[in-house]
């Protein structure tokens, strides 16, 4: 991918204004990790790769990255929030992408906590990792991998069991996707949602996750330890935590899960 070409559709104030674009490496949040580590990265820098040989996923599963076809990126965030509230850099994530994908007349929706999908196929996916001392966030790293132009016998060949349930944006518009400009794009939107945080804090990007999320009030299942809880879902707090009412009146606080279908 061509940094020039990516400049070119930048509109940003602080997302993206430090970018480096590489051919490959393992993951695109490592290189980001070890430049925060270091202390050379700032506050909205974005790292982006052709492809990742050590792509990875939540829960330790591997993040399918082939050169050529998709987008790496990952973004680095300092805000002064508790660890416990960073899940919402996660929501934002999602809120940006939801509304780029929104731009090429795509419908996505959000699946908890962190997949996007479009007619029920996952199409990008969010990485939220995060370092913290003393109670206080040093940095948040958000990955986002997003499935650009993957053609169908790709996806049947080489993702395993998790084909069925995986698209791309080449599949859904019949033709591929400039990356470059998906991905300045994608940083555009970024930069609008962390303007909004910065501006109205984490209960506005909440309230703005739940709007595209559209299960407030509605009844789920979740996987949670392999253990499915069905219920309507009460509220949302800033921790990105689910609050569930079960059928057996009691409400469940969910820390963490997968949304079952
Ligand atoms: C998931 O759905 O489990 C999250 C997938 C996140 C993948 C992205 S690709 C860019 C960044 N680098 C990684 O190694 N992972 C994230």
């Amino acid at each position: 991918m061509e940094i020039s070409e990516i400049k070119k559709y930048l509109a940003t104030k602080i997302v993206g204004e430090k970018i480096f674009v590489y051919d490959e490496v393992g993951s695109t949040n490592d290189i980001l990790r070890q430049l925060a580590g270091e202390g050379t990265a700032a506050d909205g820098m974005v790292v982006v790769s052709d492809s990742q040989t050590a792509g990875r996923g939540r829960l330790g599963r591997e993040w399918v990255s082939p050169a050529g076809r998709n987008l790496y990126l990952s973004a680095l965030f300092c805000p002064e929030i508790s660890p416990h509230e960073s899940p919402v850099f996660t929501f934002l994530a999602s809120c940006s992408l939801v509304e780029v994908l929104s731009g090429y007349g795509v419908d996505a929706t959000i699946k908890w906590p962190n997949d996007v999908l479009v007619g029920g196929r996952k199409i990008s996916g969010v990485l939220t990792e995060l370092c913290a001392s003393n109670d206080a966030v040093d940095y948040i790293v958000i990955g986002i991998g997003v499935n650009l132009n993957l053609p169908e016998e790709f996806i049947r060949s080489k993702m395993g069991d998790i084909y069925e349930k995986t698209t791309s944006l080449s599949i859904l518009l019949g033709e591929n996707v400039n990356r470059e400009k998906f991905c300045a794009k994608l940083i555009n939107s970024l930069d609008h949602f962390y303007g909004e945080f910065c501006r109205h804090g984490t209960q506005a990007i909440v309230d703005m996750w739940i709007k595209r999320w559209g299960f407030l009030g509605k009844r789920i299942s979740l996987d949670v330890s392999g253990k499915v809880i069905t219920g309507v879902v009460e509220r949302v707090d800033p921790t990105g935590f689910l609050y569930i009412r079960t059928d057996d009146g009691y409400l469940r606080r969910i820390v963490a899960g997968d949304t079952v279908f």
